[in-house]
């Protein structure tokens, strides 16, 4: 019965280009066969767009080195979140890195839930897709959209909550308190967060237009987690060039050479986080 099939299917080609040539076909079976899908189609129509190359077997852009790492959408591994609820978690950027915070990314799924970070860590969520509640112990709630963001201090009890798929991108590090300065919960749609003492770290959003790019070639003693949110184009990190897309994921340790150009038809986006306001000492 298979093989009936395939006999049919390999048939069917060869008479439908039989009718093409008005009847007088002298043209081989086996050529006509070529032609309608030819041996070699890989090496004359070659894949090498990005989205195709991340389907070779084996093939990742994704990069871990000292100083650095790429880390790539297919290279992300998902697995339930400790203690969350109904939600998927994908740790991109730890201390065993070398990094001295976390950066992952949460898929919440229906009636989800999240749990605390640990003690004294302090929390910035951004919603990367969908739509979830933020809620504090007296109850009180905050509808944080697509694009907004919060931040919550260490040891601040609160939990986000959604009824529908959310992806949230979640940075943690264990606050570095600084006398008399006391961070303040922060919820905000589209703002960066407060540049003051208080806080140990920023989230910049960048933007970049295709063609632009960072002016400095930057050294500093600060720390980079960086999600790709749209575009792409090409990050120098040390003496390595990588074409970069949205969905990847980069971690920067301090001092290592960076430099990013926009390329492509659409703009960049990126969310950034930096350490800040604190001695390195
Ligand atoms: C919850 O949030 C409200 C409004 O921001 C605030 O007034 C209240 O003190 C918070 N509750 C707790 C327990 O932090």
């Amino acid at each position: 019965m298979h093989s009936l099939l395939a006999l049919l299917l390999l048939l069917l080609p060869w008479r439908s280009s039989a009718v093409e040539g008005d009847g007088f076909c002298s043209i081989p079976q086996s050529i006509m066969q070529t032609r309608s899908r030819p041996l070699y189609w890989k090496v004359t129509n070659p894949t090498l767009s990005p989205s195709h190359l991340q389907d070779l077997p084996g093939f990742t852009r994704s990069v871990y080195k000292r100083d650095h790492a790429v880390i790539t959408p297919e290279s992300y591994v998902f697995s339930p979140l400790p203690d969350w609820v109904n939600t998927l978690g994908a740790y991109l950027i730890t201390p065993a890195m070398g990094a001295h915070f976390v950066m992952y990314l949460a898929k919440m799924q229906v009636k989800s839930k999240s749990a605390l970070p640990p003690q004294d860590v302090e929390r910035f969520l951004f919603v990367v897709q969908g739509s979830a509640v933020l809620k504090n112990d007296s109850g009180i709630s905050h509808e944080l959209p697509v694009d907004s963001y919060a931040y919550l201090p260490a040891n601040y009890k609160h939990s986000l909550e959604s009824d529908d798929t959310v992806t949230v991108v979640i940075f943690e590090r264990r606050y570095v308190s600084l006398e008399n300065h006391y961070p303040e919960p922060v919820f905000e749609l589209r703002k960066l967060l407060p540049a003051s003492a208080p806080y140990d770290f920023n989230i910049h959003i960048m933007d970049f237009q295709p063609g632009e790019f960072l002016n400095v070639k930057e050294v500093h003693y600060n720390q980079h987690g960086l999600l790709l949110l749209e575009g792409q184009g090409i990050y120098r990190l040390g003496d390595s060039w990588y074409p970069v897309q949205a969905g990847d994921t980069i971690w920067m340790a301090p001092f290592v050479p960076q430099w990013y150009a926009a390329l492509g038809k659409t703009p960049t986006r990126y969310l950034l986080y930096k350490d800040v306001n604190r001695s390195p000492l």
